[in-house]
């Protein structure tokens, strides 16, 4: 099938930067915009083309960036719009686009907008954010049942005008109000403003939240208590009326609408939950929504292949050509990936081998490429608030035995450079970082595993390498090769008109032996560094795999 060519968005691979914790300049123990730009040779080196910043624009950082006091300047702790501006160039300069993330559904309750819309009812700014009585016994009830993202109630009570606010996450973060057309055209500006600056994308935070039901009608009961990837039912509501509104999805197109006043292409990746399918309609029915959508089905699946195999025919299902689907393993929310797979460095190769070769755009969040793990931390003490929020409740154990993380500090430690102290993230060696390096540092980081060919970092870069000189990686369809005779892998090809490869991952730690697909292969890439071929002929036409190892080949031309 002819193919039309692929916008630069769809062929990207991005990186995530938490920029709290990338590097310090300033030798405060925070991250900063100059510590990025000084690092911006690693990336470039690594294979990166696009980053995704998570938030530093001014906020008093309750939510470390999460909770905006102004979505049109830099918050001092990371630098200055001077910074940004040679942050940006600096990037264009090396021919990598800039993502930033846009959160739309809140700001701070330290926001000028929210001060003056809770100093009184009749304050002109009072409708940008949802206000509503209080329920009897004299008003002091919330207005409904909603329940917050976090848990406990959406509502805040305010004690001045006697009115309950609605958050969808923290009380810290009130909603603003979308159905006030003056609210609306001040966040398009804001998009238009770094639009303006060059900016070439926008991640948006928990976009499925935008809209809530406008009688504020009481949610249904569900029998969910866990958030989870795949549904937006928990803590026993089935949020009907708060989350993904039809208005929402429309929402999506204005924001495209936004977009596409701009050239060349800039593009959104939205974070919504939901199901695969349910998060298509995003996308809109002519492409006309959001380019892209985190697909947490995937990042979520057990790393098992028929799991794998499932969720990625569903996604194909869902998104045919010409829709762009995501592939992600972890970003600042999420137990780190290896943590997820027991630490199994051979697995974490084979994974990101097929993170990188399916049809889609990869993410991959700061400190993957070198195996950087999850670290524990007190909840009592944690930096996150949901830490902090939890820490007094015994369901916090009860979490803990599910698998989830209660506070996120555990991702969020500071890169690993090197094993100078602070694994060379601040230039101060006697400061304590914002949050603690784990000692893990001496053996993971940046430098030592430069130097070892069979280094997970460097397993991402031969394939960061190959995608970027293998058009049919990023252009081609995806077929799984079926009839295959072992349940335990997965094989698959990419064709585009002019070339044709396959993908052969082994997720057991025994030898396998598979059918090979063509008269004589050409090995193209393996997660074991040392392989140079693929002997055919010593096992009757039959490609063998060692235990947990991932190649790419593809025809010898004669
Ligand atoms: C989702 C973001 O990923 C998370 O880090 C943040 O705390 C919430 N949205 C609130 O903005």
């Amino acid at each position: 099938m002819l193919q039309k060519e692929k916008s630069w968005w769809q062929k990207t691979v991005v990186y995530q930067i938490y920029p709290r914790s990338f590097c310090d300049t300033t030798g405060n123990g925070i991250g900063d915009l100059q510590g990025i730009i000084e690092k911006l040779d690693y990336l470039e080196e690594l294979g990166i083309e696009t980053i995704w910043f998570s938030p530093f624009f001014k906020s008093p950082q309750k939510d470390h960036g999460y909770d905006i006091s102004n979505f049109r300047d830099i918050d001092s702790e990371y630098g200055k719009m001077m910074d940004f501006d040679k942050l940006l160039e600096s990037m264009h300069d090396r021919n990598m686009k800039m993502v930033l993330d846009l959160v739309l559904n809140h700001t701070s309750d330290e926001h000028p907008w929210f001060i003056e819309s809770a100093s009184s009812r009749d304050n002109p700014k009072r409708d940008w954010y949802i206000w509503a009585d209080g329920t009897k016994p004299k008003g002091k009830k919330p207005p409904n049942n909603w329940k917050a993202m976090t848990g406990g109630y959406a509502w805040k009570y305010d004690e001045k005008t006697e009115q309950w606010y609605y958050f969808h996450f923290l009380p810290f973060q009130p909603d603003l109000n979308y159905r006030n057309p003056e609210v609306k055209e001040e966040m398009f500006n804001t998009m238009r403003f770094w639009l303006d600056k060059g900016v070439d994308g926008f991640r948006l935070d928990i976009l499925h939240a935008i809209y809530e039901d406008e009688s504020l009608r009481d949610d249904e009961f569900s029998w969910h208590l866990f958030p989870s990837d795949k549904r937006v039912d928990s803590l026993f509501r089935k949020h009907k009326y708060d989350l993904n509104l039809p208005e929402t999805i429309d929402f999506a197109f204005e924001l495209r609408k936004v977009m596409d006043e701009y050239q060349p292409e800039r593009f959104l990746v939205g974070e919504v939950y939901g199901s695969i399918e349910e998060l298509s309609k995003y996308y809109g029915p002519k492409s006309n929504g959001l380019n892209m959508c985190f697909l947490f089905e995937y990042t979520d699946a057990k790393p098992k292949p028929k799991a794998y195999r499932n969720v990625i025919s569903r996604i194909e299902k869902a998104l045919p050509y010409p829709y762009t689907p995501t592939y992600v393993y972890g970003n600042h929310d999420m137990v780190r990936h290896l943590s997820r797979i027991d630490d199994n460095q051979q697995l974490a190769k084979l994974l990101v081998t097929m993170q990188l070769t399916l049809r889609g755009v990869p993410f991959i969040y700061y400190g993957e490429e070198i195996g950087m793990k999850n670290v524990n931390f007190d909840l009592k003490t944690s930096e996150d608030p949901i830490g902090r929020k939890f820490s007094k409740f015994p369901l916090s154990c009860i979490v803990k035995l599910f698998g989830i993380s209660v506070t996120r500090d555990g991702c969020r430690t500071p890169m690993q450079w090197s094993n100078q102290p602070n694994a060379g993230f601040s230039n101060n060696e006697t400061i304590e970082p914002w949050l603690k390096v784990p000692d893990s540092y001496k053996k993971i980081n940046v430098e030592k595993e430069r130097k070892n060919p069979d280094s997970i970092l460097n397993c991402y870069k031969r394939l960061l390498a190959l995608r970027k000189k293998s058009n049919v990686l990023f252009d081609g369809l995806f077929d799984f090769i079926e009839g295959n005779e072992n349940k335990n892998c997965i094989t698959y090809k990419r064709c585009n008109n002019d070339d044709k490869i396959y993908v052969y991952l082994n997720f057991i730690n025994d030898e396998i032996l598979l059918t090979c697909p063509v008269e004589e292969p050409n090995l193209l890439f393996s997660t074991l560094s040392n392989r140079v071929a693929i002997d055919i002929k010593a096992y009757h036409r039959k490609i063998k795999l060692t235990p947990l190892e991932g190649i790419i080949f593809k025809e010898k031309r004669k």
